[in-house]
């Protein structure tokens, strides 16, 4: 199974078990962690599942999408590392992906 390496916004770094084909969103709101709301669900129309991507992580993701890009402007944590955590999937080859919860606005 692939990992995913989370951060929460208290800077506590956990190593989460993801199972390929469900979101980050999901595999973060499955461990428990504190500090992703994820309100709407996963369907891209809250923004409260906001992460910073690690720099080293960037490459493994694709473009985000302009309902992303336009959710993410409302916020006032965004920066060039932001991504909504519903909108990335997990895959094999996303293994080692890292993030950090960003912090509520
Ligand atoms: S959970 Fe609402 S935009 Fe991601």
């Amino acid at each position: 199974m692939p990992q995913l390496i989370v951060t929460t916004a208290k800077g506590e770094t956990h190593v989460l078990e993801a199972e390929s084909g469900i979101t980050a969103m999901m595999a973060i709101r499955d461990a428990g962690l504190e500090g992703l709301l994820a309100l709407c669900g996963g369907v891209c129309s809250c923004a409260t599942c906001h992460v910073h991507v690690d720099p080293a992580s960037q490459s493994l993701l694709d473009e985000m999408s302009e309902d992303e890009n336009e959710l993410l402007d409302g916020s006032l944590r965004r920066n060039e590392h932001s991504r909504l955590s519903c909108q990335i999937l997990i895959t094999p080859a996303r293994d080692g992906l890292r993030l950090t919860i960003a912090d509520e606005d």
